[in-house]
Protein backbone atom coordinates (compact mmCIF):
# COMPACT_ATOMS: atom_id res chain seq x y z
CA UNK A 1 0.00 0.00 0.00
CA UNK A 2 1.44 3.47 -0.99
CA UNK A 3 0.11 4.89 2.31
CA UNK A 4 2.56 2.37 4.19
CA UNK A 5 5.68 3.46 2.09
CA UNK A 6 8.37 5.48 3.40
CA UNK A 7 8.09 9.39 3.75
CA UNK A 8 11.19 10.94 2.03
CA UNK A 9 11.94 13.59 4.81
CA UNK A 10 14.16 16.65 3.22
CA UNK A 11 16.59 18.52 5.28
CA UNK A 12 16.62 22.43 4.70
CA UNK A 13 19.25 22.38 2.28
CA UNK A 14 16.95 20.13 0.45
CA UNK A 15 14.02 21.79 0.71
CA UNK A 16 16.45 25.12 -0.46
CA UNK A 17 17.32 22.84 -3.49
CA UNK A 18 13.65 22.06 -4.29
CA UNK A 19 12.71 25.62 -4.19
CA UNK A 20 14.60 26.21 -7.38
CA UNK A 21 12.24 23.88 -9.19
CA UNK A 22 9.17 25.46 -7.67
CA UNK A 23 10.18 29.02 -8.32
CA UNK A 24 10.90 27.30 -12.41
CA UNK A 25 7.26 26.05 -12.10
CA UNK A 26 5.72 29.25 -11.13
CA UNK A 27 7.51 31.14 -14.34
CA UNK A 28 5.61 28.43 -16.05
CA UNK A 29 2.51 29.38 -14.97
CA UNK A 30 3.27 33.23 -15.59
CA UNK A 31 4.27 32.93 -19.25
CA UNK A 32 0.95 30.22 -19.46
CA UNK A 33 -1.30 32.95 -17.89
CA UNK A 34 0.21 35.47 -19.86
CA UNK A 35 -0.24 33.42 -23.20
CA UNK A 36 -3.77 32.29 -22.32
CA UNK A 37 -6.25 33.77 -24.96
CA UNK A 38 -9.11 32.67 -27.65
CA UNK A 39 -7.84 31.91 -30.94
CA UNK A 40 -4.39 29.71 -29.22
CA UNK A 41 -4.41 26.25 -29.02
CA UNK A 42 -3.65 24.12 -26.30
CA UNK A 43 -0.22 23.02 -28.37
CA UNK A 44 0.90 26.50 -28.91
CA UNK A 45 0.54 26.67 -24.62
CA UNK A 46 2.31 23.73 -24.27
CA UNK A 47 5.49 25.16 -26.35
CA UNK A 48 5.11 28.34 -24.21
CA UNK A 49 6.16 26.12 -21.34
CA UNK A 50 8.60 24.20 -23.32
CA UNK A 51 10.16 27.77 -23.83
CA UNK A 52 10.42 28.56 -20.17
CA UNK A 53 11.69 25.21 -19.08
CA UNK A 54 14.35 25.04 -21.97
CA UNK A 55 14.99 28.68 -20.68
CA UNK A 56 15.68 27.38 -16.72
CA UNK A 57 17.79 24.92 -17.97
CA UNK A 58 15.40 22.56 -15.93
CA UNK A 59 13.55 19.54 -17.58
CA UNK A 60 10.07 18.66 -17.56
CA UNK A 61 8.91 15.71 -15.18
CA UNK A 62 5.24 15.49 -17.01
CA UNK A 63 6.98 14.79 -20.32
CA UNK A 64 7.46 10.87 -21.03
CA UNK A 65 5.67 10.25 -17.62
CA UNK A 66 4.44 7.00 -18.28
CA UNK A 67 4.34 7.93 -21.98
CA UNK A 68 2.63 10.83 -21.05
CA UNK A 69 3.51 13.64 -24.51
CA UNK A 70 3.54 16.67 -23.10
CA UNK A 71 5.11 19.10 -20.95
CA UNK A 72 1.60 20.99 -19.35
CA UNK A 73 -1.80 19.35 -18.99
CA UNK A 74 -4.11 21.11 -20.50
CA UNK A 75 -7.76 20.77 -19.06
CA UNK A 76 -10.30 22.39 -21.32
CA UNK A 77 -14.22 22.83 -19.59
CA UNK A 78 -16.06 19.37 -18.51
CA UNK A 79 -12.23 17.80 -18.78
CA UNK A 80 -10.94 17.39 -15.01
CA UNK A 81 -7.02 16.70 -15.30
CA UNK A 82 -4.13 15.21 -17.67
CA UNK A 83 -5.94 16.90 -20.99
CA UNK A 84 -3.19 16.43 -23.90
CA UNK A 85 -2.01 20.08 -25.60
CA UNK A 86 -3.06 19.65 -29.61
CA UNK A 87 -4.74 21.25 -31.83
CA UNK A 88 -8.17 22.50 -29.63
CA UNK A 89 -8.58 26.04 -30.45
CA UNK A 90 -9.78 27.73 -27.09
CA UNK A 91 -12.93 30.21 -27.17
CA UNK A 92 -13.60 32.67 -24.82
CA UNK A 93 -15.86 31.19 -21.91
CA UNK A 94 -13.46 28.12 -22.27
CA UNK A 95 -13.09 27.20 -18.54
CA UNK A 96 -8.89 25.67 -18.68
CA UNK A 97 -6.56 24.38 -16.22
CA UNK A 98 -3.18 23.78 -16.56
CA UNK A 99 -1.00 21.39 -14.83
CA UNK A 100 2.79 21.29 -14.89
CA UNK A 101 5.85 20.38 -13.36
CA UNK A 102 9.82 21.08 -13.98
CA UNK A 103 13.10 19.17 -12.30
CA UNK A 104 16.13 20.89 -11.04
CA UNK A 105 19.24 19.14 -10.08
CA UNK A 106 16.71 15.92 -9.43
CA UNK A 107 14.01 17.74 -7.58
CA UNK A 108 10.66 18.47 -8.44
CA UNK A 109 8.47 21.00 -8.50
CA UNK A 110 4.46 20.86 -9.73
CA UNK A 111 1.50 22.83 -9.64
CA UNK A 112 -1.43 23.78 -11.18
CA UNK A 113 -3.99 26.79 -11.98
CA UNK A 114 -7.22 26.80 -14.00
CA UNK A 115 -8.45 30.37 -15.38
CA UNK A 116 -11.65 31.22 -17.49
CA UNK A 117 -10.93 33.11 -20.99
CA UNK A 118 -13.11 36.05 -21.29
CA UNK A 119 -15.26 34.78 -18.44
CA UNK A 120 -19.42 35.70 -18.32
CA UNK A 121 -20.52 32.75 -16.36
CA UNK A 122 -20.51 33.49 -12.43
CA UNK A 123 -20.83 30.06 -12.20
CA UNK A 124 -17.28 29.47 -13.82
CA UNK A 125 -16.02 31.97 -11.19
CA UNK A 126 -17.67 30.10 -8.00
CA UNK A 127 -16.16 26.64 -9.28
CA UNK A 128 -12.66 28.38 -9.75
CA UNK A 129 -12.37 30.71 -6.96
CA UNK A 130 -13.68 27.69 -4.90
CA UNK A 131 -11.47 25.76 -5.99
CA UNK A 132 -8.44 27.79 -5.08
CA UNK A 133 -10.24 28.69 -1.99
CA UNK A 134 -9.75 24.90 -0.96
CA UNK A 135 -6.45 24.37 -2.18
CA UNK A 136 -5.47 27.25 0.13
CA UNK A 137 -7.55 25.70 3.23
CA UNK A 138 -5.89 22.62 2.80
CA UNK A 139 -2.35 24.43 2.77
CA UNK A 140 -3.28 25.80 5.46
CA UNK A 141 -4.59 22.76 7.35
CA UNK A 142 -0.47 21.88 7.00
CA UNK A 143 0.49 24.88 8.58
CA UNK A 144 -1.95 24.56 11.40
CA UNK A 145 -2.59 20.61 11.61
CA UNK A 146 -1.02 17.80 13.26
CA UNK A 147 -2.42 14.61 10.93
CA UNK A 148 -2.17 14.66 7.31
CA UNK A 149 -6.03 14.23 7.46
CA UNK A 150 -6.79 17.57 7.73
CA UNK A 151 -5.94 18.42 4.57
CA UNK A 152 -9.10 16.55 3.33
CA UNK A 153 -11.65 17.98 5.65
CA UNK A 154 -10.54 21.58 4.82
CA UNK A 155 -11.23 21.36 1.15
CA UNK A 156 -14.70 19.42 2.38
CA UNK A 157 -15.49 22.33 4.82
CA UNK A 158 -14.82 24.95 1.57
CA UNK A 159 -17.11 23.07 -0.81
CA UNK A 160 -19.73 22.62 2.25
CA UNK A 161 -19.36 26.71 3.06
CA UNK A 162 -19.84 27.30 -0.50
CA UNK A 163 -23.16 25.18 -0.57
CA UNK A 164 -24.35 26.07 2.81
CA UNK A 165 -23.92 30.00 1.64
CA UNK A 166 -25.07 30.04 -2.17
CA UNK A 167 -27.16 26.88 -2.67
CA UNK A 168 -24.89 25.57 -5.04
CA UNK A 169 -23.23 21.68 -4.65
CA UNK A 170 -19.94 21.70 -6.18
CA UNK A 171 -18.69 17.93 -6.04
CA UNK A 172 -14.65 16.82 -5.15
CA UNK A 173 -13.35 14.49 -7.29
CA UNK A 174 -11.83 11.05 -5.35
CA UNK A 175 -9.89 9.01 -7.57
CA UNK A 176 -7.00 11.90 -8.02
CA UNK A 177 -5.25 12.97 -5.40
CA UNK A 178 -2.46 14.99 -3.75
CA UNK A 179 0.68 13.66 -2.97
CA UNK A 180 4.46 13.18 -1.57
CA UNK A 181 7.30 15.00 -3.95
CA UNK A 182 10.87 15.09 -3.79
CA UNK A 183 13.43 13.25 -6.20
CA UNK A 184 10.50 12.21 -7.98
CA UNK A 185 6.97 13.97 -9.07
CA UNK A 186 5.03 11.45 -7.29
CA UNK A 187 5.79 9.76 -3.72
CA UNK A 188 3.93 8.38 -0.64
CA UNK A 189 1.75 10.18 1.20
CA UNK A 190 -1.33 10.53 -0.70
CA UNK A 191 -3.03 13.33 0.07
CA UNK A 192 -7.02 13.26 -0.16
CA UNK A 193 -9.15 15.54 -0.95
CA UNK A 194 -11.82 14.25 1.24
CA UNK A 195 -12.42 13.71 4.48
CA UNK A 196 -11.82 9.99 5.74
CA UNK A 197 -12.02 7.88 8.69
CA UNK A 198 -8.12 7.35 8.85
CA UNK A 199 -6.50 10.30 9.58
CA UNK A 200 -3.21 9.82 7.73
CA UNK A 201 0.10 10.20 8.98
CA UNK A 202 1.18 12.77 11.61
CA UNK A 203 2.71 15.89 9.88
CA UNK A 204 6.32 16.35 10.37
CA UNK A 205 8.95 18.97 9.40
CA UNK A 206 10.85 17.84 6.12
CA UNK A 207 7.71 16.36 4.63
CA UNK A 208 6.98 18.19 1.27
CA UNK A 209 3.30 17.77 -0.25
CA UNK A 210 1.24 18.55 -3.24
CA UNK A 211 -2.22 19.97 -2.16
CA UNK A 212 -4.03 19.33 -5.38
CA UNK A 213 -8.07 19.61 -5.32
CA UNK A 214 -9.96 19.23 -8.60
CA UNK A 215 -13.58 20.43 -8.30
CA UNK A 216 -16.71 20.09 -10.47
CA UNK A 217 -19.78 22.07 -11.38
CA UNK A 218 -21.70 19.05 -10.97
CA UNK A 219 -21.09 15.03 -10.33
CA UNK A 220 -17.36 14.53 -9.73
CA UNK A 221 -18.27 11.19 -11.02
CA UNK A 222 -15.41 10.81 -13.98
CA UNK A 223 -14.45 8.74 -16.87
CA UNK A 224 -10.84 8.45 -19.04
CA UNK A 225 -11.36 9.61 -22.27
CA UNK A 226 -9.68 6.83 -25.20
CA UNK A 227 -6.61 8.70 -25.24
CA UNK A 228 -5.89 7.21 -21.99
CA UNK A 229 -5.69 10.40 -20.43
CA UNK A 230 -7.77 12.85 -20.30
CA UNK A 231 -10.26 12.64 -17.25
CA UNK A 232 -13.81 14.23 -18.20
CA UNK A 233 -16.69 14.42 -16.08
CA UNK A 234 -19.77 11.89 -17.12
CA UNK A 235 -22.60 14.80 -16.59
CA UNK A 236 -20.12 17.56 -19.10
CA UNK A 237 -20.30 19.16 -15.78
CA UNK A 238 -17.03 21.99 -15.64
CA UNK A 239 -14.21 21.27 -13.76
CA UNK A 240 -11.49 23.02 -11.80
CA UNK A 241 -7.65 22.10 -10.49
CA UNK A 242 -5.11 23.96 -7.96
CA UNK A 243 -2.12 22.52 -6.59
CA UNK A 244 0.82 23.86 -4.74
CA UNK A 245 3.85 22.14 -3.79
CA UNK A 246 4.40 22.85 -0.16
CA UNK A 247 7.22 22.09 2.43
CA UNK A 248 6.82 22.01 5.82
CA UNK A 249 9.42 23.60 7.78
CA UNK A 250 10.18 23.27 11.87
CA UNK A 251 8.88 26.89 11.81
CA UNK A 252 5.71 26.36 9.32
CA UNK A 253 4.90 25.97 5.67
CA UNK A 254 7.15 27.12 2.52
CA UNK A 255 4.79 27.05 -0.46
CA UNK A 256 7.39 26.44 -3.25
CA UNK A 257 5.48 26.97 -6.33
CA UNK A 258 4.10 30.24 -4.99
CA UNK A 259 6.74 33.15 -6.23
CA UNK A 260 5.85 34.67 -2.80
CA UNK A 261 5.71 31.73 -0.95
CA UNK A 262 2.37 31.70 -0.07
CA UNK A 263 2.59 34.87 2.20
CA UNK A 264 -0.24 36.64 0.94
CA UNK A 265 -2.53 34.05 0.47
CA UNK A 266 -2.19 32.29 3.62
CA UNK A 267 -1.97 35.75 5.75
CA UNK A 268 -5.30 36.45 4.50
CA UNK A 269 -6.06 32.96 6.81
CA UNK A 270 -4.02 34.18 9.45
CA UNK A 271 -1.12 31.61 8.75
CA UNK A 272 2.33 32.95 8.59
CA UNK A 273 5.02 31.37 6.19
CA UNK A 274 8.18 30.34 6.76
CA UNK A 275 10.46 30.54 4.19
CA UNK A 276 13.94 29.00 4.31
CA UNK A 277 16.01 30.87 2.26
N1 LIG B 1 0.26 16.76 -12.43
C1 LIG B 1 -0.27 15.52 -12.09
C2 LIG B 1 -0.17 15.58 -10.61
O1 LIG B 1 -0.39 16.64 -10.14
C3 LIG B 1 0.49 14.46 -12.75
C4 LIG B 1 0.38 14.51 -14.19
S1 LIG B 1 0.99 13.08 -14.83
C5 LIG B 1 1.33 13.45 -16.41
O2 LIG B 1 0.13 14.73 -9.87
F1 LIG B 1 1.77 12.37 -16.97
F2 LIG B 1 0.28 13.90 -16.99
F3 LIG B 1 2.22 14.33 -16.47
CO1 LIG C 1 0.56 16.75 -8.52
Amino acid sequence: MLGRERIEYKTPDQVRAMRRAGLVVADIHAALRAAAAPGMTTADLDAVAADVLDRAGARSNFLGYQGYPAHVCISVNEEIVHGIPGGRVLRAGDVVSFDCGAVVAGWHGDAAFTLVLDPADPADELLVRTTERAMWAGVAALATGTRLGEVGAAVEDVVDDVAATTGTRLGIVEEYVGHGIGTAMHQPPDVLNYRARDRGPRLRPGMVLCVEPMITAGSPVNDVLADDWTVVTRDGSRAAHYEHTVALGPAGVWVLTAPDGGAAALGELGVRVAPLD
